[in-house]
């Protein structure tokens, strides 16, 4: 409510600067160092003080501060952009304000947390990621920036990249899971979709690689905790996406709230100049997080002039909500903290951003409210959100083929997520509209058609813990809480249950519950939904779980008594069809796992790269083994590894080769497998290749992801599958954090998940 009336202050208040009629016009301009040039020496101090401030539009706030005085500011200049804005006709009317009023008439930037789609809403990242499919994943980042773009935005906060291996941190639902090699690949190919290689068209954004850095690891999966890391961690295995990013041109990059080597990232020089700027040759701006340079006052930095004077000096150029730049580097200039070329420079590149989209030349070119009626929220891209919805869910069990189902007989969809429209977009869909995602419930009625009876009842809250959701329901959120007993509730639903031939038991999280600032203790299925299901199961009807989750859950009891699991995240605006889809086998299941589902919370951090240790474990079978890396009371591997998720069909490893023994440097190695589909369906399937260095100067780990192909394979068909070895692929960072590689024995893995033993040798020779 209180942001409502913020839109509605800040929307009037725009409104009211700007009473001329705009008039477009696209002006030809000089080349982008002579016009920047050119536009710095003629502004004011303030003015290019003005440039490094970002404000908040107050309509999504992530925070607890607020920005004031928007309006006012944008006409003195005092604004270089603005974000979480909604609509080209509303955004047009504050960039009338820039562009009319202010005395340079600089354009502002209007960024918005674009994550997974705009209005079509495609599933949350760590969904996105399990679909291993690049394209897909690209053409979801080029759907966004078409709808955001055709809306008036010009910036994404996203691709979020932060690696994460702690299931118990809201947003690992944000990131690709927790696999460096995976995590770059995706990273880029966000980019590529955003900024799609040109950002002087009129549907490409500026994209912005986040959290840098290391922000996915903070201690005790609690948001916004200490981050502590060796260096040689952080090379190897945090930071591949982040430079991926980078590589891939990547036009801006956001500061992480967590301190790294005991200095906040956003004050961090060392990280923002020497390895962002200086050894991986960033060219872009890096602004920090949401309120980032007066939350070093809390770190224990220093007061607001001391700590935006840090970050400043340390390689930040724009302000998100913070104003310890807009209050304070004046100050600090005169008292020479800081020098009149860091804020030139710093002011220099937001201008080659604004120009690179060519918003001098055309300061309207994002707020077509023609484009605006007609490409947002498509038949066309819904198809696309469908279609990769339906890629991006993970079969995790099937007994008996009990999936896919029949479109006959009476099937039970019982379960407070069957019918929740508001959580099928999941965290960080803040353009999509209210009223516009496909229910599960709505999805199977569609899907299955008039030969089947479809019924329906809630069975259960989403939790009956106060606490929890009382904290997920912050800032006018809703758990849709229904008034009836627990006792009234189930009855009605084994009521229906009883009737039916198969239950549809639609359970998990609800979007609230993961995400910023959702950290869990208790990653489990919350316990009024666990009695439920057990009341479902003992009708001896066979039940189906569809689990919808932000994060990996502890789902051992489940594994052990219902027949099928089918992990569906949180698949976005489609999400309905796309899961009806798949449990009718319109489509065959193909996700993988990307991040490793615990079968015990007291196991993670839990990944699959880890390292051997000098006591690993002798025996595969889990059996216990005194004076070995494990628990007395667990065994170690966890429920689903990383890589994971079956089909309705099989497929086949044979016949796996590699072209010799021996490489040679500068030498490829070529390494291939047959896979055969041996089921009943035609399927895709995820070729994994993951490559062991068996010794090294610095301990290396028993796998790492080096490649994977995501193929087709009609049923009885069989595909040889190659794979190319350089030693790029075998390249790490040493104990100098030197990138080489190390003569040696090499063992080369190729499997369906990441437990493969499936394996080759070779030696790497000098
Ligand atoms: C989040 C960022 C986001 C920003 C702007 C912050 O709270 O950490 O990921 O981009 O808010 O909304």
């Amino acid at each position: 409510m209180k942001n409502k009336l913020i839109i509605l202050l800040i929307g009037f208040s725009l409104m009211a600067y700007s009473q001329k009629k705009n008039t477009k016009k696209t002006i030809k301009i000089k080349p982008r160092n002579e016009f920047v040039t050119d536009l710095l020496s003629r502004m004011t101090l303030d003015e290019k003080i003005g440039q490094l401030n970002l404000p908040t539009s107050g309509d999504i706030t992530t925070g607890q501060a607020n920005s004031s005085n928007v309006a006012k500011n944008i006409e003195e200049g005092k604004v270089g952009g603005l974000f979480n804005i909604k609509s080209a006709a509303k955004i047009k009317e504050v960039q009338k304000v820039a562009v009319e009023k202010s005395r340079l008439k600089i354009p502002l930037l209007f960024g918005m947390d674009v994550i997974h789609g705009y209005e079509t809403t495609f599933p949350i990242p760590l969904g996105l990621s399990c679909t291993w499919n690049l394209k897909l994943i690209e053409r979801s980042a080029q759907i966004a920036a078409q709808e955001a773009s055709a809306d008036g935005i010009n910036w994404t906060f996203s691709p979020m990249v932060d690696i994460s291996r702690d299931p118990r941190w809201g947003r690992v639902s944000e990131g690709s899971g927790e696999d460096p090699y995976l995590g770059s690949q995706i990273a880029k190919a966000m980019v590529n979709g955003y900024q799609q290689h040109d950002l002087s068209k009129n549907n490409s954004i500026l994209s912005c690689v986040k959290h840098f850095a290391l922000y996915g690891a903070p201690e005790a999966g609690r948001d916004y905790n200490t981050v502590d890391m060796s260096r040689i961690r952080m090379y190897n295995e945090y930071f591949p996406p982040y430079k991926a990013a980078v590589d891939a041109g990547v036009g801006t990059a956001m500061a992480s709230f967590n301190e790294i080597d005991g200095i906040p990232a956003t004050g961090n020089k060392w990280l923002m100049t020497d390895v962002l700027r200086k050894q991986w040759g960033f060219k872009g701006f890096v602004v920090t997080d949401y309120t980032g340079i007066p939350e070093m006052i809390d770190h224990g930095m220093g007061d607001l002039q001391t700590v935006s004077a840090l970050a400043l000096n340390a390689g930040i150029e724009m302000d998100m909500v913070g104003e310890g730049f807009l209050r304070t580097l004046k100050k600090s200039l005169e008292e020479k903290k800081v020098t009149m070329d860091q804020i030139d420079n710093a002011v220099r590149l937001i201008l080659e951003a604004k120009y690179d989209l060519g918003l001098f030349e055309d300061p309207y070119k994002y707020c077509d409210v023609n484009r605006a009626k007609s490409e947002i929220f498509t038949k066309e891209s819904r198809a696309e959100a469908r279609s990769t919805a339906s890629e991006s869910l993970v079969l995790l069990k099937n007994d008996n083929q009990l999936l896919p189902l029949k479109k006959t007989g009476t099937i039970a969809v019982i379960g407070p997520l069957a019918d929740a429209e508001e959580n099928m977009s999941g965290t960080w869909s803040v353009a999509t509209k209210k009223g516009t995602s496909i229910t599960l419930l709505r999805g199977i009625k569609e899907v299955a058609g008039k030969a089947s009876t479809i019924l329906y009842a809630k069975g259960s809250n989403l939790t009956d813990d106060e606490t929890l959701e009382n904290n997920a329901t912050m800032f006018g959120k809703t758990l849709h809480r229904d008034s009836r007993t627990k006792e009234e509730l189930v009855a009605e639903a084994l009521k229906i249950a009883n009737q039916s031939d198969i239950i549809i038991a639609a359970l998990g999280e609800s979007a609230e519950f993961s995400g910023e600032s959702s950290s869990r203790t208790n990653i489990e299925i919350p316990q009024t939904q666990k009695d439920l299901l057990n009341a479902l199961l003992q009708t001896g009807k066979p039940v189906v779980l569809v689990l919808f989750d932000g994060r990996p859950l502890v789902i051992t009891n489940e594994n052990k008594t219902v027949p099928a699991i089918l992990n569906v995240w949180f698949a976005g605006t489609e999400a309905g069809y796309a899961i009806a889809d798949v449990l009718f086998g319109d489509v065959n299941p193909s996700g993988k796992l990307t991040a490793t589902f615990p079968r015990n919370i007291g196991q993670v951090p839990i990944y699959y790269n880890q390292k051997n240790t000098g006591r690993p474990l002798m025996n595969k079978e889990g059996k216990f083994e005194k004076f070995r890396s494990n628990y007395i009371d667990e065994r170690n591997e966890p429920l689903f590894p990383f890589g994971y998720g079956m089909s309705y069909t099989s497929f086949n490893y044979s016949d796996l080769k590699i072209s010799s023994d021996k490489m040679i440097q500068n030498q490829i190695l070529k390494v291939s497998v047959d896979v055969t589909n041996t089921g009943n369906y035609d399927g895709k399937e995820v070729v994994q290749l993951y490559i062991r260095d068996l010794v090294g100067s610095v301990t290396r780990p028993v796998k790492e992801l080096k490649g994977f192909q995501k193929i087709e394979i009609k049923k009885g068909e069989k595909r040889t599958v190659t794979f190319e070895i350089t030693v790029d692929d075998l390249k790490f960072y040493n104990s100098e954090l030197e990138y080489v590689f190390e003569p040696g024995n090499f063992e080369v893995f190729i499997g369906k998940d990441s437990n493969t033993e499936n394996k080759v040798s070779f030696e790497l020779i000098k």
